[in-house]
């Protein structure tokens, strides 16, 4: 199928109830997300089994569990950038966060903990981009809030472990201007309000501050945007980790490149970390209850798993035990399946549980070690990140180690 303009799709079994994918809302109906129709109406790839082992192939290295398990599900010509990697020519990481909260949720973290293991497994330069102009125009946040949440978040994002060597981060509010901002009106032009309208579903009553916001996002995509880094290397090509709610931005920045004389950028795109309720939608920073942030203490998690996360296991111990777990629904394992690292040990739970010789209780109590220990570890980091290491992240600068 054609790269769809549908930023709704609509779920045809249950006429009433209709999955809305897109950046700024995720909802399905009871079901959950489904991921495969996504794919065939979005217009993208499925990841396969193959494109994983050549990807642990040409890294050397085993892949990482959110390619080993399909977290990371769809693509966009993820086998060109490895065919030319094959060749011995690289290309760039582009990846973003949209500074909306002060502290980051456990969703935000999946793109830049898999951009980290890209990033050491190939070998190469990533720009991040803090979109705190969309923040502006999206929620009720002043200039300077949306500039200050976005260093904020920089901590957090540095606190994943990036390589300042290799990595450049910068805020819109900053960096746009020059060679980006030649960008954006270019791809602006190259847009008509149908379009827009069509991608994203704008209506007459959004503000134009919304309409005009997509080059801002799509022009990251272009190594040109940035001359300190990529000067003389026009052609070069990119990789776009993210979840699938920011593909209709890049969908749109696919069918602008060529016109432009740019590469199309690739893309590898993951499913949704869920909402403690459950997996018709995705964990949010608007809603406290339906999200572990990297900044609640061990006890909050703890209320948290054991207050709100949605349970596949039965109404009583003795139908646990005879039905087993409904491993479709349980949320405790949904998140095991993102951060409990060991594969055995996972698929020991996931059995015990399914055939009721475990209850949901034990389960709980995994996670919240897991998640516990994972959130403790990112205080810890984030504690490290001085004022001084941000503004080296940030700094426009050649980077000394980019293809190193
Ligand atoms: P933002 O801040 O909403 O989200 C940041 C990144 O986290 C991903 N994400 C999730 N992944 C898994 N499970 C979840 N529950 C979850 N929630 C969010 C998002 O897909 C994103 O990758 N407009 C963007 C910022 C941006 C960007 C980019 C993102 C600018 N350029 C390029 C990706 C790639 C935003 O507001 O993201």
């Amino acid at each position: 199928m054609a790269e769809a303009d549908a930023a709704v799709v609509r779920n045809e079994e249950t006429e009433e109830e209709e999955q809305v994918v897109n950046p700024w809302e995720v909802s399905a109906g009871k079901g959950g997300i489904d991921y495969d129709k996504l794919v065939d109406q979005f217009g993208c790839q499925r990841l396969d089994d193959a494109l994983v082992a050549r990807v642990a192939r040409l890294t050397s290295r085993p892949p990482h569990r959110f390619l080993r398990r399909g977290l990371f599900f769809a693509h966009r010509d993820l086998n060109e950038i490895l065919d030319l990697y094959e060749k011995g020519e690289r290309f760039y990481l582009y990846t973003g966060r949209g500074p909306s909260s002060e502290a980051l949720h456990l969703g935000h973290l999946i793109p830049f903990m898999f951009t980290k293991y890209l990033q050491d497994a190939f070998k190469v330069p990533l720009v991040i981009q803090l979109t705190d102009d969309e923040k502006f125009l999206w929620k009720n946040l002043t200039v300077e809030e949306s500039k200050r949440l976005a260093r904020e978040n920089a901590k957090d994002i540095i606190a994943c472990g990036f390589d300042v060597e290799r990595t450049f981060i910068f805020s819109d509010f900053n960096y746009v201007g020059g060679a980006f901002y030649e960008n954006m009106v270019k791809v602006a032009r190259c847009v008509t309000y149908n379009k827009v309208v069509g991608i994203f579903g704008f209506t007459p009553e959004d503000h134009i501050g919304k309409v005009s916001f997509p080059p801002v996002q799509a022009v990251p995509s272009f190594p040109s945007s940035f001359p300190h880094l990529f000067s003389g290397n026009d052609q070069l090509r990119c990789l776009i980790p993210c979840a699938i709610d920011q593909d209709p931005y890049f969908r749109m920045t696919r069918d602008v490149a060529p016109r432009i004389g740019y590469q199309k950028p690739s893309l590898i795109e993951s499913r949704f970390f869920p909402a403690l309720q459950g997996e018709n939608t995705k964990m949010s920073a608007s809603d406290p209850n339906s999200a572990i942030y990297v900044t609640d203490s061990a006890k909050e998690i703890k209320t948290k798993v054991n207050k709100y996360a949605f349970s596949g296991g039965r109404d009583s111990v003795e139908l646990h035990r005879k039905l087993g777990a409904n491993l479709d629904v349980d949320v405790p394992v949904k998140y095991l399946n993102f951060f409990l690292e060991d594969d055995n040990e996972l698929e020991h739970i996931k059995k015990e549980y399914k055939e009721g010789r475990m209850l949901t209780g034990e389960v709980k109590q995994r996670l919240i070690t897991v998640l516990s220990e994972l959130v403790a570890r990112h205080q810890r980091a984030r504690a490290k990140v001085t004022e001084e290491m941000v503004d080296a992240f940030m700094a426009v600068r050649p980077l000394p180690n980019m293809f190193g």
